[in-house]
């Protein structure tokens, strides 16, 4: 993996499958396309796995997934990654990766107590299910105003036309930021998409080093340029946070950053939505006839088609795992995937099923980080899709969907080529 290329100092234990070579298998576009048979023949030969190349714990059970997600030795700050980009071999091997992650490294999605509870209380209220309900007006105007310009009856790219647009449009509407700077924006996210991949070229960390100090600079103008008139909203907490000494600048930008972009992962939950529906005509259906399924349907879509691949943990002390000790300073990834079709939670989790209830699917991380944004993801995710079914009584395939593959931790379509209907 990028970020490491240290001698693995921990002796082997033996944990089944342990001749796995998972950095082939994780970077393979077929497995980014479809991975799910391979991780269920993973899944079966055990929930946990230790890869044998660099000390790294893979979790594909939902309950040993559950456990360690909210386990106070298992943290989410890097430095502490043993074998990761904070260690002076790394630092001086790949300066650029260093700058990159230490740059991005204050904000409360890479922090342990008590730093992490600090930072997230700044904005945790604003996010909820009933603020995020007021934001629905504004998503549907912009859904309006795309769906407007979709051709009918001739071949579009769904993921071009819509779904790259929405969270983007949301995401700046939401933090204040002139429908001006779109492209802008769009350019920064795309650069920055990469931070955390196991695939990252050097031209790739330079262009996310860039865009990273560039966003960051624009966030601290669009601060300042608030501070006399900082109204109600978002910015106005991280003013007030920032004022007060809750954050410093540092922190304060970063956490602002990871706010604005955190938004572009629900570009990938529109594709698969879309995707995973036109594939399974009678849900589809079945969704149509009860517009009200939305919800248990973006629930179902985010469980069987999830949008990210790994959730991340640090070791801050020796923890264990069911049969497995991870010890301090080692990295585990959930590979979600696999925990969202444990058969031990899931009744048939091979089925897509809108109405599935409970849906206990773990997209959206859990324990003390689970993600601050969930609400305006699935309210985004349900407008997006219900807007677009509720448009065109007739939606088609026009085209083979090309799956992202070069991106190894968000997993989503590059494009999705539709025919639209009236
Ligand atoms: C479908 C869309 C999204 C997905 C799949 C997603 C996924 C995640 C995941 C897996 C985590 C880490 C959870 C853990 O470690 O246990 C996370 C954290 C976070 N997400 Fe999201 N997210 C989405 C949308 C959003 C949105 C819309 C925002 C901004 C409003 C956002 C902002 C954040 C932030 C700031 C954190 C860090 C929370 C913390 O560490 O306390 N995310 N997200």
């Amino acid at each position: 993996m990028s970020q490491s290329e240290t001698q693995d100092a921990n002796p082997p234990i033996p944990t089944p499958g342990a001749g796995i070579d998972w950095w082939t298998m994780l970077t393979d576009p077929a497995f980014l396309a479809s991975p799910h048979a391979e991780l269920k023949r993973i899944r079966e030969l055990g929930p946990v796995h230790r890869d044998g190349a660099f000390g790294v714990y893979f979790v594909l059970g939902h309950g040993e997934f559950r456990q360690m997600a909210m386990a106070p030795e298992m943290g989410r700050d890097t430095r502490l990654w043993s074998n990761g980009w904070n260690t002076p071999e790394n630092k001086q091997r790949d300066p650029v990766s260093f700058d990159l992650f230490s740059e991005f490294q204050r904000q409360m999605v890479n922090a342990n107590p008590p730093d992490h509870r600090r930072m997230r209380d700044v904005y945790e209220k604003a996010l909820r299910p009933a603020q995020m309900a007021q934001l629905q007006p504004m998503i549907e105007a912009e859904c309006r105003r795309l769906l407007d310009e979709l051709p009918v009856d001739s071949p579009v790219d769904f993921m071009t036309a819509f779904a790259n647009h929405l969270p983007l449009r949301v995401s700046r509407n939401l933090f204040e930021i002139s429908p001006d700077m779109d492209p802008q924006m769009a350019q920064w996210n795309a650069a920055l998409v990469k931070i955390g991949d196991i695939m990252m070229s050097p031209d790739q960390k330079q262009e996310a080093l860039a865009a990273l100090r560039e966003y960051k600079a624009f966030l601290r103008d669009h601060l300042e340029a608030r501070r006399g008139n900082p109204g109600e909203g978002l910015i106005a907490l991280a003013l007030a946070a920032l004022d007060d000494g809750t954050m410093d600048e540092e922190e304060t930008l970063n956490n602002l950053l990871g706010l604005v972009t955190g938004n572009e992962n629900t570009v990938t939950v529109l594709g698969n939505g879309l995707l995973t529906l036109l594939r399974h005509p009678a849900e589809l259906a079945r969704l149509r006839a009860d517009p009200d399924l939305v919800k248990s349907a973006i629930e179902e879509v985010l469980r069987y088609e999830p949008s990210i691949n790994f959730i991340l943990r640090v070791a801050i002390k020796d923890y264990q795992l069911g049969d497995v000790l991870i010890p301090a300073g080692a990295l585990a990834i959930g590979l979600v995937a696999a925990i969202n079709r444990d058969p031990a939670r899931f009744d048939e989790p091979e089925v897509f099923d809108i109405a599935r209830q409970p849906n206990a699917q773990f997209i959206f991380g859990g324990g003390p980080h689970v993600c601050i944004g969930a609400s305006l993801a699935r309210l985004e995710a349900q407008v997006g899709l219900s807007a677009m079914l509720e448009r065109f009584p007739r939606i088609e395939l026009a085209g083979e969907p090309v799956w992202w593959a070069d991106r190894t931790n968000q997993r989503g379509l590059q494009s999705l080529p539709v025919r639209l209907g009236r």
